[in-house]
C-alpha cells in the first residue's frame, strides 16, 4: 500500500511518529509536509494528500492537524474524497468498513500518539465491507 501523509504546524510531530508505524508495517509514503514548526495553513497540505488520493497515486491519505477536523473539512472537498477525524480505533474500523474511508485525519492536540499509532493501524488493516455499504458509499460520490 502507498500512503500519502500530510500535516500542519501543529501535526508535524506526530506525523513524524507515525512514519515510524509505517515503517514497521511495512507501508511505503510520499510526505507532502509541513515538517516544521512555522505556521501553516492546513488546506494547502489537506487538498495535496486529497488530491493525490482521488487521483489514484495513492491508495490512501493521511493528515494531522490540531484537532484532525479542519484537515477532513479540507479532504471532503475533493470529489472522491470519504475523509473523518477519528479518535478511536472503534470508529476507525466502521469507518473502514461502512464508508470507505480514504483519508484519515488525526488531530495531535486532542488524540495521544499511542492511541493515534493504533488508529493508523486499523485504518490500514480493515477492508471496506461492501454490500449494502456500497450503495450508501456510491449516493456520496452522486453515482
Ligand atoms: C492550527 O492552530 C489549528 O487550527 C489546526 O491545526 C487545526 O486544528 C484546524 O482544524
Amino acid at each position: 500500500m502507498h500512503i500519502a501523509l500530510g500535516a500542519d504546524h501543529a501535526g508535524f510531530h506526530l506525523k513524524d511518529s507515525l512514519k515510524r508505524t509505517l515503517d514497521e508495517l511495512g507501508v511505503t509514503y510520499e510526505d507532502f509536509g509541513t515538517n516544521t514548526a512555522a505556521s501553516v495553513d492546513y488546506p494547502d497540505f489537506a487538498q495535496a494528500v486529497a488530491r493525490g488520493v482521488a487521483g489514484g497515486q495513492f491508495e490512501r491519505g493521511i493528515l494531522v492537524c490540531g484537532t484532525g477536523i479542519g484537515m477532513a473539512i479540507a479532504a471532503n472537498k475533493v470529489p472522491g474524497i470519504r475523509s473523518a477525524a477519528i479518535v478511536d480505533t472503534d470508529t476507525a474500523k466502521l469507518s473502514r468498513e461502512h464508508n470507505d474511508l480514504n483519508v484519515l485525519t488525526l488531530g495531535a492536540r486532542v488524540t495521544p500518539e499511542v492511541r493515534a499509532r493504533e488508529i493508523v493501524k486499523v485504518f490500514l488493516a480493515t477492508p471496506f465491507e461492501g454490500g449494502r455499504h456500497s450503495q450508501r458509499v456510491n449516493k456520496i460520490e452522486g453515482a
